[in-house]
């Protein structure tokens, strides 16, 4: 699918920011370790989330969905191989192994290897690892994961703090009765929402610094349970609304973005933050100076943001750095910006931007989800259109995105 995007008049509006993807996946997938009814609200329309339910219901699990609020009817699952295709085109589907481990006492399964966004080779080593340590049998082949055994509960001491490794340690531990621990866990806002979910439903876990402690429970109760919202959406805009004259988003806990607000702020931008929304107001670009920043795990500056933030680079005056440390491969967006006269360039893993560039509407190619959303904003720049192809990817993690634009002057035509 391609769209056409271009800039008409910026208006400065206000967005109101969707729930969390990357929150909604493990909590739809930790939903099928639930005893009783689990109804979920603020669950985003995007493609993820939908594929996710059409899984479920290929495992023979009923759900609705309406109006952003999903309802789960878990059940007993008795079937032994998960290998609907789908699951290879979500990475997200990995959170499925480890609520199947977790809902029954046995493991006998085999599940299709998780796809996902082209980041380049993503290994879910850890995860086997993992899995292998609480005394589960693992076997692997090209196609599939075959599980079997019995898990007990240990502690787990990560060598990285993976964030889908530490939300499947959680998810396929739960319901051991007794102690689990995790240390070097991953603590992102989207693991902690998975843990307050998990504690809506009896369990009881303790979180401090990055050791978690998860208190199983056999019998999980019903919950509903407001997912929270989705940080890097909001960046997103933000940073739109920074690259033109500003923006308020609403529907958010700025405490769960102070990476990027710090960055901006220090970059000259005038932000007014309050409890449930954040205001960036108009600026002179002129007084904006560059930044220097490293994409890290929670609390460091987020990966998803990096691509978006090379282009706000494109359009600040001076010279900006980003240093990408959480994923090898994550810079499909470079030779795209650079199609459109963007001032950009990689040395190993780091990102140098001169800025102003003049950017030229092009022809360019998405790539994975925040690929798109990169280019998608660098098209904001100028009054002529620029194409761009496989828009798809941005459908995975953007609701409304058509909408969104059209508040703030931005075309956006499929
Ligand atoms: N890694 C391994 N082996 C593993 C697991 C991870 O080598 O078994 C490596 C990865 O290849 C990567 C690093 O460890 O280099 C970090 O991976 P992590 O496990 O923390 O990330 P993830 O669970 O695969 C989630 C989000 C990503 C987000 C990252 C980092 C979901 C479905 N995905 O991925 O979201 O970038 O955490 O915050 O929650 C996105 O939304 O665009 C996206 C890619």
């Amino acid at each position: 699918m391609k769209a056409k995007v271009k800039l008409n008049i910026y208006q400065n509006a206000s967005i109101k920011i969707s729930g969390s993807k990357n929150s909604s996946l493990p909590i739809i997938a930790a939903a099928i370790l639930c005893d009783e009814t689990v109804v979920l609200h603020n669950i985003p329309e995007i493609s993820d989330v939908f594929l996710l339910i059409d899984i479920l219901k290929d495992m023979g699990i009923t759900s609705s969905f309406k109006n952003n609020t999903l309802i789960i009817y878990p059940n007993t699952i008795r079937r032994k191989r998960f290998h609907n295709k789908k699951i290879n085109k979500l990475r997200g589907s990995y959170y499925l192994i480890g609520a199947l481990i977790g809902k029954n006492d046995y493991s006998d399964f085999s599940f299709l290897h998780p796809g996902g966004c082209k980041l380049g080779i993503r290994p879910i080593n850890y995860h086997l690892n993992a899995f292998s340590n609480m005394g589960l049998n693992i076997k692997t082949n090209h196609e599939k994961i075959i599980i079997s055994g019995h898990k007990t509960n240990i502690t787990h001491n990560l060598i990285y703090p993976s964030v889908g490794t530490t939300i499947n340690i959680i998810l396929s531990s739960c319901k051991i009765v007794g102690k689990t621990i995790i240390h070097n866990a991953s603590i992102e806002p989207e693991v902690i929402d998975v843990c307050n979910f998990l504690k809506s439903m009896g369990i009881n876990i303790i979180i401090n610094n990055r050791t978690i402690t998860i208190f199983g429970s056999s019998f999980l109760h019903k919950t509903e349970y407001t997912i929270m919202e989705d940080r890097i959406e909001a960046g997103t805009f933000l940073i739109l609304g920074a690259i033109h004259n500003g923006i308020t988003i609403y529907n958010i806990h700025p405490q769960n973005i102070t990476y990027l607000t710090d960055v901006l702020h220090n970059c000259g931008y005038s932000l007014e933050i309050n409890d449930n929304d954040i205001t960036l107001h108009p600026h002179n670009k002129n007084d904006i100076k560059p930044f220097n920043i490293t994409l890290s795990p929670h609390p460091g500056f987020p990966t998803d943001l990096g691509p978006l933030m090379c282009v706000l680079a494109s359009q600040i005056k001076g010279t900006s750095y980003i240093l990408e440390t959480v994923f090898k491969d994550r810079f499909n967006h470079i030779s795209e910006l650079q199609k459109m006269n963007i001032d950009i360039s990689l040395n190993n893993n780091l990102i140098t931007i001169n800025g102003v560039s003049n950017v030229i509407n092009s022809t360019i190619k998405a790539s994975d989800l925040r690929c798109a959303a990169s280019l998608l904003l660098a098209s904001t720049i100028n009054h002529n259109y620029s194409i761009i192809d496989d828009i798809d990817y941005l459908f995975r993690g953007y609701e409304n995105i058509k909408e969104k634009l059209n508040s703030l002057g931005i075309e956006f035509i499929i």
